[in-house]
């Protein structure tokens, strides 16, 4: 056991401690967060960066997963012009980045009634006339970051193609960053909502899975496991989601 006055000592910085530190420091970068210089984990995704820099993420952050659109965070690295648009959650740090996040994007959102419209252009018309401003130049496409063809479900809005719109945009997390890039000030997410909503009501075909499936949980068909999946603890049911069968 050391004396307490060798356990106050400073460490002696052994050529081993000295090579570990180094090779610690090679596995951090150093990352500006609003403006200011941190060092983080190489290996850490921007959203684990912000937090290990000991911001408390509040707003900005849902599903951690890549899933809810929440965490829209923009990026520039030196030597480099371009502005990057990006899922915090998602994306790993880089030397040099400097970020911010969105968590909130300023969108207007008209309200309508579904019942009252009809699965034509002249809807777009009026509830997002900015749509018809569109000047095709493919910003919007490549600001998104779930790399969906957003100008092209636009340019399928002017054809009064709901169905390709609802098609293009069915993965949409509406994270908003095409809306602020959009020099026409579309705000295409929403757009590619209203489309979902107009094909939902009125264009989709039935489904026969889908009542078929609505069918069986009306007979109690499913009951048992219910129960099952309501007993599990958090780490269970993760891991049967994660090892679940994906189409
Ligand atoms: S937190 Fe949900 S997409 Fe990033």
């Amino acid at each position: 056991m050391p004396t307490k006055k060798e356990a106050k000592k400073k460490p002696v910085k052994t050529p081993e401690a000295k090579s570990v530190k180094k090779a610690q420091d090679k596995e951090m970068v150093t990352v500006f967060i609003m403006g200011k210089a941190y060092k983080v984990p190489a290996e850490a995704t921007i959203m684990g960066a912000i937090e290990y820099a000991g911001y408390q993420i509040k707003r900005g952050a849902g599903c951690r997963e890549g899933f809810c659109g929440a965490c829209a965070t923009v990026y520039r690295v030196p030597n480099d012009y371009k502005i990057y648009t990006v899922l915090a959650c998602t994306t790993l740090v880089q030397e040099g980045m400097w970020l911010s996040q969105l968590p909130a994007i300023p969108t207007q959102k008209p309200v309508y009634d579904i019942n009252k419209l009809e699965p034509n252009v002249a809807t777009f018309q009026k509830i997002y006339p900015e749509v018809f401003r569109c000047v095709a130049c493919n910003t919007c496409t490549k600001a998104c970051p779930q790399d969906l063809e957003v100008m092209d479900y636009i340019q399928a809005v002017l054809r009064g193609d709901i169905e390709k719109v609802m098609d293009l945009s069915f993965d949409c997390l509406c994270c908003g960053m095409c809306a602020i890039r959009c020099p026409a000030e579309i705000v295409q997410h929403n757009v590619g909502m209203l489309a979902k909503r107009l094909y939902g009501k009125y264009l989709s075909r039935e489904s026969i899975q889908l009542k078929k499936r609505i069918q069986e949980v009306k007979e109690h068909k499913y009951d048992k496991e219910y129960k099952e999946l309501m007993k599990m603890g958090k780490e269970e049911l993760k891991k049967k989601y994660y090892e679940r069968d994906l189409e």
